[in-house]
């Protein structure tokens, strides 16, 4: 049998053999699992010999991971497509177009006839291969458009990439999972992101104690439905740098979500750990313990709503009622008083009526949300939704969000300004210089502080909040 051809090899001797190292830049859009994709690409390119670009106007390669969740996203990428389209008349660089939106057939036929000049398209389940879409663009000047999905078995995590690739120094994400099995009827990620597959627990522990090792303090593990983790696994090869060792590794047995918080929990340097997102209809009871317990996991859930409409919510396929996630808040609040619930919500969905919408209010007035990502519909073909006649008016969907914002806004505010005069625990984030900070308190709340020390990311120092506003609270240490 051939060999497979090493590109990544081909590609460091090359980068090594040359006097002037070629240089990469690569924007990110969308969601958090693409900002780790990125990295990962990132890390995988370091490693290679090319070096990071200033910005994109320089570099030699620019990679754009797009998203596609609403069409504003992919508007967005077009937009500064063409601004690329103008440079790529004026100088000449590598343009690699990949992520959730080229996963959609009609994108790939789009970029392929109208944006001539992009010169790799690539997907969500093969951007492992981007050293060899790289190298057969490089050597034959070819343009390259593939979105396969590629071997079953093949495990899209890059693990042997190094671990300094992390925009922050302190935190990291970690996916413990990939793709969706919800249909949620409006949502595209099923379809760009594949079926949902859990990476082994031993691989995801791995990778922590790796990154606590190399001075990271916080870990967001991800997935689009964490609580569901451990359903079905991927077969991966695990790398033990601590011996050396790397194997096949598939479990046997299926790890639940606040069995994996445990393990995460004893992982030494890990000061705290968040996740996202957590899907409603599968938050366990076990879960709740874990997040009351666990000292290390801290006490915020990010749990969509989408609506608070029963009827709403059977048409997204949301399967949960309004009272299923009333009583669920409830709980959760009841088990762990400090906690925060911060949401999504999708305001204008096909069929909405003021009633419905009522409904969604009336849930923002009862669970008093710590914070919440607001959108408006947006029409995604291929999804069920998409075949909705019963659109709502633009008009009416942008006053709907607008009664929203004004709904939750204060409850935000009201929030934050709970927590003047008291002090609490803040992990250092960034400086903006002066003698200021931005972190954040265990419960997410963004805090801009003052300091007479010096300080750097990943510090805990006790903040006392003075002043508070609805996306963040001020204080001093
Ligand atoms: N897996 C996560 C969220 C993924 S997408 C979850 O289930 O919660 C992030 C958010 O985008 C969703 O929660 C939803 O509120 C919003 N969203 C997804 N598709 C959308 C669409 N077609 N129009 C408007 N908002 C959408
Ligand atoms: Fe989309 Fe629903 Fe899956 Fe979230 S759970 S990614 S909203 S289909
Ligand atoms: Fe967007 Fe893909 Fe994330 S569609 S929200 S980048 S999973």
């Amino acid at each position: 049998m051939n060999q497979p051809t090493d590109y990544r090899y081909l590609l460091s001797s090359r980068n090594d053999a040359s006097k002037k190292k070629q240089s990469f830049y690569i924007k990110t859009y969308g969601c958090q699992m693409n900002e780790r994709d990125s990295e990962k690409m990132a890390g995988l390119l370091l490693q290679m010999g090319f070096v990071a670009a200033e910005s994109q106007d320089d570099a030699d390669i620019v990679i754009y991971n797009t998203c596609c969740v609403r069409e504003s996203a992919e508007d967005k990428v077009l937009g500064h497509l063409s601004i690329l389209r103008r440079q790529k008349t004026e100088r000449k660089f590598i343009l690699a177009v990949g992520g959730c939106m080229t996963q959609q057939k009609d994108m790939v036929s789009l970029l392929e006839t109208k944006h001539k000049y992009v010169d790799i398209i690539f997907g969500t389940a093969n951007r492992h291969r981007l050293p060899e879409f790289l190298w057969r663009v490089i050597e034959s000047g070819e343009r390259v458009a593939d979105i396969s999905e590629g071997d079953e078995n093949e495990f899209p995590e890059i693990t042997d990439i190094p671990v300094t690739t992390r925009e922050f120094a302190h935190k990291a994400g970690v996916n413990i999972m990939y793709g969706c099995n919800n249909f949620c009827s409006y949502c595209i990620v099923p379809y760009v992101r594949g079926r949902e597959k859990s990476r082994p627990v031993l691989d995801v522990i791995e990778e922590i104690k790796a990154l606590a090792k190399d001075g990271v303090k916080e870990i967001m593990l991800l997935g689009q439905n964490v609580n569901s983790y451990g359903g079905e696994w991927w077969e991966a090869d695990v790398h033990i740098p601590a011996t050396g060792e790397c194997h096949k590794y598939k479990p046997e047995k299926n790890a639940t979500f606040p069995e994996l918080l445990k393990l995460v929990n004893e992982v030494q340097g890990i000061e705290r750990i968040r996740f996202m997102t957590s899907h409603p209809k599968d938050f366990s009871d076990e879960l709740i313990a874990a997040l009351r317990d666990l000292p290390k996991v801290c006490k915020h859930v990010h749990l969509p709503l989408q609506s608070g409409s029963t009827r709403v919510l059977a048409d997204m396929n949301r399967n949960y009622t309004k009272d299923d996630y009333i009583s669920l808040a409830l709980q959760l609040q009841e088990a762990i008083p400090e906690i925060a619930i911060s949401t999504d919500i999708i305001v204008g969905y096909p069929g909405e009526t003021e009633e419905d919408f009522a409904d969604t209010l009336d849930v923002v007035k009862r669970i008093q949300f710590s914070g919440a990502f607001t959108f408006i519909y947006s029409k995604r073909s291929g999804t069920p939704a998409a075949d909705r006649t019963d659109l709502i008016p633009r008009k009416t969907a942008n006053e709907r969000f607008d009664r929203l914002t004004s709904e939750l806004y204060p409850i935000m505010t009201r929030k934050n300004e709970a927590k003047i005069n008291h002090t609490f625990p803040t992990m250092v984030e960034e400086t903006t210089g002066y003698g200021i900070y931005k972190g954040r308190i265990n419960d997410h709340t963004l805090v801009h502080f003052r300091s007479k020390q010096e300080l750097s990311p990943g510090d805990t120092v006790p903040v006392q909040i003075n002043t508070a506003k609805t996306f963040y609270v001020s204080g001093t240490h």
